[in-house]
């Protein structure tokens, strides 16, 4: 039987793994059909690289789940996506999938897989379908990573779903899983939390990252970081606010010397909500206006919180060369106690430096 189509293209962020595995799967499915499959990683790269195919083409994309919602790098680059003619879509989000005893657990996409499904709309693209794949979670700076046995039983399964889910489409099926729409009402009622990690949570989680004494300055992380947010000062990596806590530094670094700190999320919490500076700056601009600084209340708010987030990070970053400081905060970081996560087959060299995969054709 002649294939409905003839090339299958995905785009796809990564920071674990478990997106890159699927992606694995798919590619290697469609290429088994004879398709010209080809996976292309959006790391470091800020416009999408569209190549000249012959024949009809299925795009996917395929990221992990950040806050109930998409990481904001995914979505700019959903957002630059041209329509691309004679082709289809997909939306494919890895999520926090978990296993009690013998049941299987899923995650909850929120608004990832909505938002792009919105705007691929828009852009005038038929989407083909949606799958939430529950893959092992990764957010270690929340809980220690799994057992090796339940992440490879998780991955069993998922290979499963995933062939059934590509071999569907490339056959010209629509392919919506019944609980994207199972969980819809949940996901929708998510916003207000998926809007507040946008804003507040994605730069908080960001700063909690330092490296401990045990960093050689290598620069692995640097280099492999896929949205460039870790800058080398010296001979200690500073994270900067793009960072999209997806995990890959913490998991690939050969030192083991990336902690997220529990102690610099207290201590930048306790300030932001603690110091009453914005509320006098706020006093002092409302005895003089008031309808134009209401407007902007709300976003002058924001701002004051987010630096205050970095000027707390820079100054214990300042403080983390005294040995006893790098110690109390490389001591009080949960993740240095509990099992981290990488997805299984994974490792530091399937990350480009450079963004130099082109797709071929
Ligand atoms: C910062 C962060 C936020 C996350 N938020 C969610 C979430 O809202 N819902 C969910 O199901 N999983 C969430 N996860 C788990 C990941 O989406 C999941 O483990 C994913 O499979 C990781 O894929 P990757 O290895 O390709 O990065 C989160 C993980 C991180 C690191
Ligand atoms: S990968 Fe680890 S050892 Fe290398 S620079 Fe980064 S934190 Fe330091
Ligand atoms: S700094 Fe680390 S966690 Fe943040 S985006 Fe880069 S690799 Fe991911």
């Amino acid at each position: 039987m002649e294939n409905a189509f003839q090339n299958l293209l995905i785009y796809y962020l990564s920071g674990t793994g478990n997106a890159l595995t699927a992606c694995r799967w798919m590619v290697e499915d469609a290429a088994a059909k004879g398709i010209n499959a080809q996976m292309v990683p959006i790391d470091r790269t800020k416009y999408p690289e569209i190549p000249a195919l012959k024949g009809k083409t299925l795009i996917g994309f395929c990221f992990p789940t950040h806050g109930f919602g998409i990481p904001w790098y995914m979505l700019k680059f959903i957002w630059r996506f041209p329509k691309v003619k004679n082709s289809k879509v997909f939306i494919s989000n890895t999520r926090a999938g978990s296993k009690l005893s013998k049941v299987f657990l899923p995650g909850i996409s929120g608004w990832a897989q909505w938002i792009p499904f919105l705007i691929l709309l828009l852009k005038g693209y038929g989407i083909r379908g949606l799958l939430p794949i529950d893959m092992p979670s990764n957010w270690i700076s929340v809980h220690p990573g799994y057992k090796a046995k339940v992440v490879d039983s998780m991955f069993k399964r998922n290979h499963l779903i995933v062939s059934d889910f590509i071999s569907k489409l490339l056959n010209n099926k629509r392919q919506y899983n019944y609980m994207v729409f199972a969980a819809l009402p949940l996901d929708l009622a998510l916003a207000p939390i998926m809007i507040g990690y946008q804003m507040y949570g994605r730069f908080l989680f960001a700063k909690m990252f330092i490296a401990t004494d045990k960093c050689n300055a290598c620069g692995l992380c640097v280099d492999k970081c896929p949205v460039k947010a870790i800058r080398m000062y010296g001979s200690k990596p500073y994270w900067t606010l793009n960072c999209e806590s997806c995990m890959r530094c913490i998991s690939i670094c050969p030192e083991k010397a990336v902690q997220t700190s529990h102690l610099m999320a207290t201590l930048i919490i306790i300030v932001s909500t603690m110091l009453p500076v914005y509320f006098l700056i706020f006093d002092l601009f409302g005895k003089f206006s008031s309808n134009i600084f209401n407007t902007l209340d709300f976003f002058l708010e924001w701002g004051y919180k987010i630096l205050l987030y970095s000027m707390v990070y820079f100054l214990v970053y300042l403080f983390l060369k005294f040995k006893p400081i790098s110690y109390l905060f490389e001591y009080t970081s949960l993740t240095r106690y509990w099992r981290g996560y990488r997805a299984p087959g994974v490792s530091a060299k399937d990350y480009y430096k450079e963004q130099n995969k082109k797709p071929k054709v």
